[in-house]
């Protein structure tokens, strides 16, 4: 009897830089696989993993091999390879795809330090999120499926600003001297990750507002990569076609700027993808099933989900732009995939058992 029936593990990749909206893109996704992920009871507080009934979410800061105090005395920033245990990485991976339980360090983010570690069991979905889920080709080869968030350094400064300014206190300066600290590094070793995706949500400055550097209003773009397997890019009116479409008017509220939505196909890093952009921002959320109606192959149970999924979570940073609109609709599109692999496998038992 062949092995192919084994519930095996879908691993999935998500990669970006701290600060860029990875932890609320989980929130999503798990979101829409029925249940909120939840730090492990009685585990370390300071552990980075989320577990819900389908997915676990591990956080390859954990995959660090050097501690705070390591990295400042070899100079070495967390974005290093040299900072990560790449080896120790593959080997739990793989591991847990093929159902084994590991015991997964933990890097603890309050105090620097590499803490006692935890155990982690196969779940059904597992993500690996971080600054490297597609450095090594040897993790990358177990991915069933990978999303790179390229959030363009404008919009990164913008967010920045917002969160360490005003929750955390530090200066205008003390930030833009960080964020420079890190792009070599984040250019060297973070962002080549995205040619690897099977999906970027990149995320840009607006085009409506002329010399916009507010970073509020966004062009959201998200390019799908053809030909992979249990994986159908969404499109606008029809596949393949090129469409610039204004949503505003009877159907749709919009303020200044407004919204524009274009689709086409195009290359990105010589291969064949599919580009839905949005630029603007909604005024009404729940006028968002207009545009949802007019989206095809978005991989919904039901008419209308993507907007109710937005709707239950309009809390969420981004939920009234295309970052919130497409984090929503690959978390439907991982849904669809994870139940095609289920399927497949459930198909080649049966072949397996009648021979
Ligand atoms: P990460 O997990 O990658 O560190 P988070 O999801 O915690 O990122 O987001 C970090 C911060 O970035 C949020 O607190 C918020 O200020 C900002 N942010 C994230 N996503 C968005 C978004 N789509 N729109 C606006 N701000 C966002
Ligand atoms: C984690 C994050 C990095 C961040 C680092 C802080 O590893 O993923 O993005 O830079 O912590 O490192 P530091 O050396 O400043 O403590």
């Amino acid at each position: 009897i062949s092995c192919s029936a084994e519930a095996k593990t879908v691993v999935i990749g998500l990669a970006a830089d701290s600060g860029c909206g990875k932890s609320t893109f989980m929130r999503r996704l798990t979101s829409v696989f029925g249940g909120a992920a939840e730090p492990p009871k009685g585990g370390n507080p300071d552990s980075n993993t989320l577990i819900s009934d389908t997915t676990t979410v591990i956080c390859l800061d954990d995959y660090h091999s050097l501690d705070r105090t390591g990295r400042k005395e070899k100079g070495v920033t967390a974005l290093d390879p040299q900072a990560n245990d790449f080896d120790l990485m593959y080997e739990q991976v793989k591991a847990l795809k093929e159902g084994v339980t590991v015991d997964k360090p933990i890097y603890n983010h309050v105090t620097g330090l590499l803490d006692p570690p935890e155990l982690i069991d196969p779940p059904k979905i597992l993500v690996i999120e971080g600054l490297h889920p597609m450095f090594d080709a040897r993790v990358r080869d177990l991915l069933d499926f990978s999303i790179y968030l390229d959030i363009s350094n404008e919009v990164k400064f913008a967010w920045k600003i917002q969160r360490d300014m005003a929750e955390r206190g530090h200066s205008l300066e003390s930030i833009k001297a960080s964020i420079e600290a890190r792009k070599p590094d984040f250019d060297a070793y973070i962002d080549p990750q995205k040619q690897y995706a099977d999906a970027v949500i990149e995320v840009l400055p607006t085009r409506l507002i002329p010399d916009d550097n507010e970073g509020k209003v966004l062009r959201v773009r998200l390019i799908m990569k053809e030909g992979v397997k249990h994986f159908s890019p969404v499109y606008l009116f029809d596949d393949g076609s090129t469409i610039s479409w204004i949503p505003c008017g009877r159907k749709l509220t919009c303020s200044y700027p407004g919204i524009q939505f274009s689709y086409g196909p195009d290359t990105y890093y010589s291969n064949e993808v599919s580009v839905l952009e949005m630029d603007g921002q909604f005024d009404r959320l729940d006028e968002l099933i207009y545009v949802e109606s007019h989206l095809s192959n978005l991989s919904t149970k039901f008419y209308g989900e993507v907007t109710q999924q937005m709707l239950k979570h309009a809390d969420f940073p981004g939920s009234n732009n295309g970052t919130g609109l497409f984090q929503t609709i690959i978390g439907l599109k991982i849904r669809d995939l994870y139940e095609q692999i289920v399927a497949e496998r459930a198909a080649a038992a049966v072949e397996a058992a009648k021979v």
